[in-house]
């Protein structure tokens, strides 16, 4: 979603701003702008659409000065236009806001200071900030902070917010409730970005502010307090990733290097978690004896990684016998799910800022349960809110289209079930090895099923042109018929529905004719729904269905059933979403290529969704 960034220091920041903005490009955008801090003169520049428009803007009538706010923007309030994008300024124009969030009460307090003769120019949410500062600082707020504080008091929702005042030459301004904001730190310069790979370039060090906090952030100081005025001492945290994993590296786009990432993530969160003589760390302060007790889980999250928590749920229940029920945490929020103290609230989110998961989360909190995240973000939302944290630790995953997070997520969860079937004796030390050592086979798999782009290319090349396509899978390939069936919509914009294989019947196959793709998940195991999903599959040929199957290395069965085979190596069933799931992110890549989409960057999607 909209995305953040500003800097002070002594180099001209309009070049920074832009780069910035450039690197937060894959959280999806559809204006952006910057405002820059010349002496006493704030000059802003807006455009609509690629980040592109706005610098031909810049090269065509540049700005000078050494701080400066950028902003891409995710229209929510009024539509993509010039005058709706951010910086956002007071009457007078000696305020400029940049805001990630929504402000939920915009509408109240725009009339209030419409009343006091305020005149609004956008139809924006944001635009309330810039007059409420100016407002307070009318209204007798001594300085900058407090007319600040005084406004944020009066903000209802999310924001991350980036202020430049014409009368503070050497400062910029920040704040944050929801909506993620870091300060990374530099040589005689500092910058905000509401993510770090904005800034991963020029730091290695960063302060994340807390909800309720903001900042006056100077080329040499950065001061931090509360919105009540308590000064708070800065935490000064070492940038885990380097720069380049931000960077494509070679790779047409970064979904294919982070498809290509995932054997690697895997085998490093499997050295990681499991040690030589076989034991699982699953690095959490929850201790053994709390999952022995443990008599209830919920899992909540949303998009890809609610097809992980499904996962997680039929893992969970078959190794260690617990109650497990997943949810939509959007749907979550609003129900009354009669959860006690005693459930544990899994929360699964790449980003850690996903307002619904993250609304879970305090639900669940004042139940009084205990929150254990599987999260990719350190430092986000999610990680600090959660009494332990699961890393899936793939760094940072920039196509937004999640992939190499969402087989993470997979790990965790195998190594998770494992863990606790282990604590509790639900599975012997000798068949924890057993499943351990089959696991170990996951990242080689993984890495087999890479190595076969080139097929996987021609299949999705015969069949991506059609209006839609059905997937179709059982048991622990249902979530993998969900992911792929959400992969190619996402990213090729082709129609895509994931169903349950015994569904089929109760519905879908109306759809079936010649001209739908149905892919079926179906690889060969001892699974007893190898033969049932063969059934499916028969049932798709006889009304002339064009059958892609996802099977097992040998299968000689299904190749006489299916049109086209993506063929797998062979995995224990528990562990196939992992190693399936890679071909489904295939055949979507090649089918969006084909199509002729912005892979990285999928039309209206935001990577990470922090509103409602
Ligand atoms: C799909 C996708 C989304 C996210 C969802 C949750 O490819 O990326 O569906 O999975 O928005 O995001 P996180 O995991 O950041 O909470």
């Amino acid at each position: 979603m909209c995305g953040v960034v500003g800097y002070i220091g002594s180099k001209e920041a309009a070049p920074i701003l832009i780069d910035g903005l450039q690197r937060l490009e894959y959280r999806g955008y559809d204006s952006a702008g910057i405002a820059v801090l010349n002496g006493s003169k704030i000059t802003s520049r807006k455009e609509v659409g690629r980040l592109a428009n706005l610098e031909k803007m810049l090269a065509a009538d540049p700005v000078k000065g050494t701080r400066g706010i950028g902003h891409t923007r995710w229209a929510t309030h009024g539509a993509p236009s010039q005058i709706n994008s951010h910086p956002h300024s007071s009457s007078d124009g000696s305020i400029a806001v940049v805001h990630n969030g929504i402000i939920e009460n915009y509408a109240e307090l725009r009339d209030e200071l419409s009343a006091k003769g305020h005149k609004f120019l956008s139809e924006t949410d944001t635009e309330v900030v810039p007059h409420l500062i100016e407002q307070s600082l009318k209204d007798g707020a001594k300085s900058p902070v407090e007319a600040i504080q005084r406004t944020l008091k009066r903000l209802r929702g999310a924001y991350a917010l980036g202020i430049l005042f014409r009368t503070e030459p050497d400062a910029i301004y920040c704040a944050r409730k929801g909506s993620p904001l870091i300060i990374g730190l530099g040589e005689k310069e500092n910058f905000i970005a509401s993510d770090v790979p904005a800034i991963i370039n020029r730091i290695k060090k960063a302060i994340y502010l807390n909800d309720g906090e903001m900042a006056v952030v100077r080329a040499d100081s950065v001061e931090i307090c509360t919105m009540e005025g308590v000064a708070v001492t800065p935490v000064i945290k070492e940038i885990s990733f380097k720069a380049e994993a931000a960077e494509c590296a070679g790779f047409e786009t970064f979904m294919l290097k982070e498809i290509h990432e995932q054997p690697r993530i895997l085998r490093a969160m499997l050295e990681k978690h499991v040690s030589a003589d076989g034991k699982i760390d699953i690095g959490s302060d929850l201790k053994p004896d709390y999952f022995r007790k443990l008599n209830r889980i919920m899992i909540v999250s949303c998009g890809t990684a609610y097809h992980a928590g499904m996962y997680g749920k039929l893992l969970l229940e078959n190794l260690t016998g617990i109650a497990v029920e997943t949810d939509l945490a959007s749907e979550f929020r609003y129900r009354d799910p009669k959860i006690d103290p005693g459930t544990l609230i899994i929360p699964v989110s790449q980003s850690g800022e996903t307002a619904d998961t993250l609304a879970s989360i305090r639900m669940a909190k004042e139940w009084g349960c205990k929150i254990l995240a599987i999260c990719n973000v350190e430092g986000s939302s999610v990680v600090r809110e959660s009494d332990a944290v699961f890393f899936t630790n793939c760094g940072p995953e920039i196509g937004v289209a999640s992939t190499k997070a969402y087989t993470a997520q997979l790990m965790a969860f195998a190594l998770f079930s494992l863990y606790v079937a282990g604590v509790r004796g639900n599975l012997t030390p000798e068949q924890i090895k057993s499943y351990l050592a089959d696991l170990q086979e996951v990242p080689d798999a993984v890495h087999y099923v890479i190595q076969k782009k080139d097929e996987i290319q021609a299949i999705s090349e015969k069949h991506h042109d059609g209006p839609s396509s059905l997937y179709l899978g059982r048991k622990f390939n249902y979530p993998t018929a969900l992911e792929g069936a959400l992969k190619n919509k996402e990213i090729s914009y082709q129609h895509a529905e994931g169903y349950a294989a015994g569904e089929m019947k109760h519905g879908p196959i109306a759809l079936i004719n010649d001209a739908l793709p149905v892919i079926c998940i179906c690889t060969k195991t001892s699974d007893e729904v190898y033969e049932k999903m063969l059934s499916n599959i028969k049932e798709v040929e006889a009304r002339s269905g064009r059958i892609i199957a996802v099977a097992t290395e040998g299968d000689t069965e299904i190749a006489k059933l299916a049109g086209d085979i993506i063929y797998v190596p062979e995995v224990r069933d528990e562990f196939t979403p992992i190693v399936n799931v890679v071909g489904l992110q295939l055949l979507a890549y090649y089918a969006a290529r084909a199509r002729g989409t912005d892979i990285d960057k999928p039309r209206n999607l935001a990577k990470s969704v922090t509103v409602e």
